[in-house]
């Protein structure tokens, strides 16, 4: 239960006149915003829309982080100024590129990937990027290359990403743990889902395993975590972001 007084207001609804009755809060408002976000903020860049290109034109899933997100994720190498980053689930590389730019000098990113395919395109999109020095792409079940990294001391990484098939994030999850250090920070992808997570009941293979791994990050004494539930281009789902403090 949350406490009442946590139950904070909700913002103001637009004043009466300003709009029309009309629902003004839809989903193609939250995408015209993301669009507004992305024309003050998130300036075109002839690489990353190359990478979508020709993501789309290989057959990819449009999966890939949103502008605004893959600009989260590159504030946050900063933030981190990272050295060592780890990425789970590749796909065209669209996410791996906003992080590889975010590294220090020196300074590497790790992507796991299983579909050979995504990531003969990944490679591509990332070298065109001028990144492909500084990103190795490691193809396999990340639940078997995880291991590997960690007898290769890879680690520590100074952010994780989790971007892959969600069921086993509870798994990638106890992973990045062994591949931290205090101060790392884990990020992971699509822990709302429309809120289907909501459902204890849930059969959906996704949700049970979101559900599982918020039961081991309410328990695990070494993270401070939160998740935050986003809208726009990708509709209603959110991340969650955890710090190692211990
Ligand atoms: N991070 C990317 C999107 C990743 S989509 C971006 O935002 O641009 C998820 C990717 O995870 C897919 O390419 C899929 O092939 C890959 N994947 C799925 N299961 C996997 C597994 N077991 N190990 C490694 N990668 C996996
Ligand atoms: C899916 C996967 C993602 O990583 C994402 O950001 C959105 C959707 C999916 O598998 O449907
Ligand atoms: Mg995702």
């Amino acid at each position: 239960m949350v406490p009442e007084l946590w139950q904070v207001s909700r913002v103001a609804p637009n004043s009466p006149g300003e709009q029309s009755g009309a629902t003004i809060v839809s989903e193609d408002t939250w995408t015209a915003m993301d669009h507004y976000v992305i024309e003050k903020l998130v300036p075109s860049d002839a690489a990353l829309e190359a990478a979508l290109r020709d993501s789309a034109k290989a057959g990819l899933p449009a999966i890939n982080v949103s502008p605004p997100q893959g600009k989260l994720l590159h504030i946050l190498a900063r933030t981190q100024a990272a050295r060592r980053i780890l990425e789970v689930g590749t796909l065209g590389g669209y996410s791996t590129i906003w992080l590889a730019r975010g590294l220090e000098k020196g300074g590497r990113v790790t992507t796991l990937e299983l579909d050979a395919d995504h990531a003969k395109v990944a490679k591509k999109n990332i070298e065109r990027a001028g990144v492909g020095k500084v990103v190795d792409i490691r193809l396999g079940r990340a639940i078997e290359t995880l291991p590997k990294l960690l007898k290769e001391k890879a680690g520590p990484f100074d952010l994780i990403f989790l971007d892959a098939d969600k069921p086993s994030n509870p798994e990638y999850f106890e992973w990045s743990l062994k591949l931290s250090r205090k101060g790392t920070i884990i990020v992971i992808d699509n822990v709302v889902r429309n809120g289907v997570v909501l459902d204890e009941k849930t059969t959906n293979e996704e949700a049970k395993g979101i559900r599982r791994m918020n039961d081991l990050l309410s328990r695990e004494k070494r993270v401070v975590a939160t998740t935050i539930q986003t809208v726009g281009m990708k509709g209603y789902d959110g991340f969650t972001i955890a710090l190692v403090v211990k």
